[in-house]
């Protein structure tokens, strides 16, 4: 158990049972296929299509050992089918692909490399014209061990860029499709998705201090959802006044897009703390002249290890930049004190505030709040694959936060 104590603030007490979702039964293990029987990754009989039930559930198992580590198998395979239900990826805005062989029959047939993605919603925005649109967001690419370093996973990837243009998205097409690499920037650079802006700011967790009073007050489900709204409002007006003959886009901070990362949140300190937390983030100041930061908790390390375990700032919001310097800054520190208590309640190692704008960087190191800069080059490397004319690197991804990871 952590030294610290978690508090029990939803009223559920000490139940980390999700056993009344539906459990994902346990998949036979896959069929075995001697991988120099295979065809090459060059192949025409090889096939980019989706996964049978039971073909997801294997691939979860293989999967839970990296990205589950917090979890028992069990509960990691009840989150993934749970992941499929919650805004955003419900009512199919999920998709979960494979790279098999064509003429074999699902179920009985080699997963050579998978992954999933997911429909969000986006806009891009030149000299003032807006377009609305789709932008898939792709995770957990995937090849099991033994199939690997066969090209599989490359060309899973060349044909799902291009299948994606087109996937879900109406005659106009998707605007464009992000992931964040943890294997650095040339793999998925080498298929078209280049490599943008990816780094953070990384502050410690640090218990409250006996009599400070906060300038910011929690934020708790119930006010995401204003929040969000002004959000997407203001981030709206600023892409339409950037009137410079570049391409600015942005994946939109609506509310479904925060509860996607909540209900993961959830579904995680449900099972590793038996309750869930109630502080979402923290706001200061006036209507209109508000700043505040919305988070969630995420974890790899679970209650065995700190390391992997972070407090992730979805997205940071200054509603009038124009506002004295000072006041902007100590509604900021009061934030993050905030974050820095929950952090420490909750587990996690360390506070990660990613790609913060400049005004944003500029009002942290005012806080005097102790922090590193990190410029990632291997893990969580935000790319974009862009599907209208001129190269990505002429776009301008703004509001490139941890919100629009998936
Ligand atoms: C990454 C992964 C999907 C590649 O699958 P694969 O089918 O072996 O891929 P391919 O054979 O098409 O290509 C292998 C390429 O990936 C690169 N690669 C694999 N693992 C890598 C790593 N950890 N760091 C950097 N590059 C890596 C190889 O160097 C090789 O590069 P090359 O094309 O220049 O030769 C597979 O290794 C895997 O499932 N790893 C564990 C999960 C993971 O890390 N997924 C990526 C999450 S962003």
């Amino acid at each position: 158990m952590p030294s610290t104590a978690i508090p029990t603030t939803n009223g559920e007490g000490n139940n980390n049972n999700v056993s009344h979702l539906v459990p994902v039964p346990i998949p036979e293990p896959a069929p075995n296929f001697d991988p120099s029987t295979l065809p090459d990754a060059s192949s025409p009989s090889l096939i980019l299509t989706h996964p049978t039930p039971a073909e997801r559930a294997r691939t979860w198992r293989l999967t839970h050992p990296m990205w589950g580590p917090a979890l028992t198998e069990k509960d990691y395979l009840a989150r993934e089918a749970y992941l499929t239900t919650v805004p955003l990826a419900r009512n199919g805005g999920i998709t979960h692909w494979i790279l098999t062989v064509r003429d074999m029959p699902p179920d009985a047939r080699p997963v050579l490399s998978s992954c999933e993605s997911i429909r969000k919603k986006a806009i891009s925005v030149r000299d003032g014209k807006v377009t609305e649109g789709v932008c898939h967001g792709i995770a957990s690419v995937f090849t099991d061990p033994v199939y690997r370093g066969r090209g599989y996973a490359s060309r899973m990837m060349s044909e799902l860029g291009r299948v994606l243009k087109g996937w879900q998205a109406g005659e106009e097409g998707a605007l464009f499709s992000v992931l964040y690499s943890d294997i650095g920037k040339q793999f998925y650079a080498k298929h078209g998705w280049a490599p943008f802006e990816s780094s953070h700011v990384a502050i410690r967790p640090r218990k409250r201090e006996e009599g400070v009073k906060e300038v910011a007050v929690p934020i708790g489900y119930h006010e995401l959802a204003e929040l969000a709204c002004v959000d997407e409002r203001l981030l709206r007006k600023d892409l339409a006044s950037r009137r410079d003959g570049r391409t600015h886009v942005a994946l939109l901070p609506e509310l479904d897009a925060f509860l996607w990362h909540m209900m993961r949140e959830d579904f995680m300190t449900k099972c590793i703390f038996g309750r869930t937390p109630t502080v979402r983030g923290a706001v200061a100041g006036k209507p209109g002249q508000r700043v505040w930061a919305i988070w969630m908790r995420g974890y790899y390390g679970g209650l065995k290890k700190m390391e992997g375990n972070t407090l992730h700032v979805l997205r940071v919001v200054v509603e009038d930049e124009n506002r004295p310097n000072e006041e902007l800054v100590d509604g900021l520190r009061s934030i993050i004190r905030i974050a820095q208590h929950e952090a420490a309640e909750w587990f996690a190692q360390e506070i990660h505030v990613w790609n913060p704008p400049p005004k944003v960087k500029f009002l942290i190191e005012k806080t005097g709040i102790e922090f590193e800069f990190v410029n990632r080059d291997k893990d969580s490397i935000a790319s974009l694959m862009w599907y209208s004319e001129g190269p990505a690197e002429e776009v301008n991804w703004v509001a490139n936060e941890k919100y629009a990871w998936c």
